[in-house]
């Protein structure tokens, strides 16, 4: 339920008053876009949604959609209130997209059978479902489709407070000892992401488990995190290699997402979804037309001096 998630207080309101409103009326929920960077909650809001409303849920996601008959197949088995679940629905091929715009607004669906000189469309009635569709990538979501989800719910990282409460809700359902301290330290480190923290956390509960007596303070938390080179600033390796490569390579930027994938031997799409959103978040690069700028905190964290944009042009 709506209580055993932690933060996202906006979007929990929004969500809270929407499901509050079509019980009243007997009513199924209006289709909603759940957006952010992955590990925040979005997959997780979902199924609260779906168990909110009573109904059940299917789930499924863009790239596994391959052909129009798979969305038909899913739709024709749902029932009036049930949720259907798009996970990476920016994913979804194009054509696919526009099968789904009249069962999303008329809940129906044109289907062809037969081929050939026989081949004729039919008109299904589906029951009224709500969609629910989760995004990394907004930004990629075409406006048709976007226009048709009647509730938009961007979902932001979370403070290290909130985290505090999560891992020590994740700490006492796996059964590990922790006092607040050591789940604060944890939860500083996590990048202002759930699943982060408690990845963290299981691997904390090890370390704990082996060389501290199964107890996890604040120091035997700095001790595990450190061992998995996780800096107090929540960096992992990547993080620190981008910044690296921006500053040493390519003399702080600007410089293409592509070029720097390139550099670092890693996908570009991950780097722009799961590790420049922190980064730029908390202030370390910034996003230009022209490519990729580390900014002073970044020169700060690799202890290099910040040079004067009017020195780099005389050198
Ligand atoms: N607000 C929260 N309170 C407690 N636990 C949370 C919260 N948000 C996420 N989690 C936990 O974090 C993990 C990741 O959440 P979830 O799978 O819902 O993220 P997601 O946004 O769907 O990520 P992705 O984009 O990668 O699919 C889950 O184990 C979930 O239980
Ligand atoms: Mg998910």
């Amino acid at each position: 339920m709506f209580s055993e998630f932690t933060g996202q207080e906006k979007v929990c309101n929004r969500l809270e008053v929407m499901v509050e409103a079509a019980r009243q009326r007997d009513d199924v929920l209006d289709h909603i876009l759940l957006s952010g960077p992955p590990g925040l909650g979005k997959t997780t809001l979902a199924y609260i949604l779906a168990h909110a409303m009573g109904g059940n849920i299917k789930s499924t996601s863009g790239p596994t959609i391959e052909k129009a008959g798979d969305l038909a197949g899913l739709l024709t088995t749902l029932q009036r209130g049930d949720l259907l679940f798009i996970d990476e629905i920016h994913r979804l091929q194009p054509a696919i997209e526009e099968y789904l715009y009249p069962a999303m607004e008329d809940f129906k669906l044109d289907i062809i059978i037969d081929q050939g000189p026989n081949a004729r469309s039919v008109r299904l009635n589906l029951p009224k479902f709500t969609l629910v569709g989760a995004t990394t990538r907004a930004g990629m979501i075409s406006s048709p489709l976007r226009s048709r989800f009647g509730m938009n719910c961007r979902l932001e990282y979370y403070t290290a407070e909130e985290l505090q409460k999560i891992l020590l809700r994740s700490a006492s359902l796996i059964g590990i000892d922790i006092v607040s301290a050591g789940a604060l330290e944890i939860a500083a480190r996590a990048r202002g992401t759930p699943r982060v923290a408690n990845n963290l956390l299981r691997w904390v509960r090890d370390y704990a488990q082996v060389r501290a007596g199964n107890k996890i303070n604040q120091v035997v938390a700095d001790e595990a995190l450190s061992m998995l080179d996780i800096d107090s600033d929540g960096f992992d390796e990547m993080d620190k290699r981008i910044l690296e490569a921006i500053i040493h390579r390519f003399e702080g930027g600007p410089v293409g997402l592509n070029s720097l994938a390139v550099a670092l031997g890693e996908d570009a799409g991950t780097i722009e979804d799961v590790n420049e959103p922190y980064l730029i978040m908390q202030g370390y690069l910034k996003r230009t037309p022209q490519g990729r700028v580390a900014l002073g905190p970044a020169y700060r964290k690799l202890g290099v001096v910040e040079p004067r944009s009017s020195g780099r042009a005389l050198l």
